[in-house]
């Protein structure tokens, strides 16, 4: 058995995939889930044991009633002690109106966005709350602090997932489980997600944004290694990260040198 297990789920080459880099580095056992793609997770898997860590995978559709929480039952009993989970599904569908935004649509994005992470927490919580430890990272998007047109099903479901991480931290912060909420907001250098939705277009669009101009999922997975590891006596429960060259959520003008008047 491990000593102690990192587990993700939504776990791509950008975000989820660096994350798992970083713990298992760290000495974690990382278990990747992921909904589809069996080649990509093995070279995600690969990656770490070449690299000298020990990592597990598995496919599942999160959407799914009862997946995440037979995975972690097997976790907990076959693999480790779930130390920190990631909850790194997106919601994201591209911009679409409101007559174009079906109810399955809306409501797959909630339960991508919102319920799933509710089951995660459920699941996985009493065994830490068990152990008087453990960590719940939540990646979260500018979808979940500022509504915008087309965005109806990321934005409702990004929103209330932020909701639901206070609603978590307030219990279980207690209880010595700690919860962070990591506001992406920028575009990531993440060829499973924004790469599929931009198609040829991602490579172009990365080299207009410039040097350092998208996030790097490997330097984000610092900031999830070092939340991760905070002593209970600073915890971060809310976080935000954005490219030096945008703008945050919440300005408008995108130059600050100049008022633009614009209110
Ligand atoms: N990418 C961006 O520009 C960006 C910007 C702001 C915020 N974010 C946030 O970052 C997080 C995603 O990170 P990332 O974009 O770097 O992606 P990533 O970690 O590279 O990949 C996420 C993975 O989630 C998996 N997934 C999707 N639906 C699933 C389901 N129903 N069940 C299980 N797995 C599922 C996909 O697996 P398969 O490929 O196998 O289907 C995908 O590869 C999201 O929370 C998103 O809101 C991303």
């Amino acid at each position: 058995m491990a000593d102690k297990v990192f587990l993700v789920i939504g776990a791509g080459a950008g975000i989820g995939g660096h994350a798992a880099d970083r713990f298992a580095q760290g000495g974690y056992h990382t278990v990747l889930a992921r909904r589809s793609d069996e080649g990509g997770l093995q070279q995600l898997v690969d990656r770490i044991e070449h690299a000298g860590g020990a990592a597990s995978g598995t496919l599942l559709n999160a959407a799914e009633d009862g997946t995440i929480e037979t995975l972690i039952e097997r976790v907990e009993r076959d693999i480790g002690p779930i130390e920190c989970a990631l909850y790194n599904l997106g919601a994201q569908i591209g911009n679409r109106g409101l007559a174009d935004t079906p109810h399955r649509t809306f409501e797959l994005g909630w339960r991508l966005g919102c319920f799933g992470l509710f089951r995660l927490a459920q699941a996985v919580t009493p065994h830490m709350i068990e152990r008087g430890h453990g960590t719940l990272l939540v990646t979260s998007a500018t979808a979940a602090v500022r509504g915008n047109a087309g965005q109806h099903s990321h934005a409702a479901a990004m929103g209330g997932r932020r909701m639901l991480c206070q609603t978590l931290n307030a219990e279980l912060a207690p209880k010595g489980v700690h919860v962070a909420h990591i506001v992406v907001d920028g575009s990531v250098d993440a060829p499973d997600t924004l790469g599929k939705l931009l198609g040829d277009e991602f490579e172009a669009y990365k080299s207009a944004k410039g040097e350092d101009g998208v996030v790097d999922p490997g330097a984000l997975a610092e900031t999830y290694w070092h939340l991760a590891h905070q002593p209970r006596n600073c915890w971060t429960h809310e976080i935000d990260v954005r490219p030096f060259t945008d703008v945050p959520w919440w300005n408008d003008n995108p130059n600050p040198q100049i008022d633009t008047g614009k209110r």
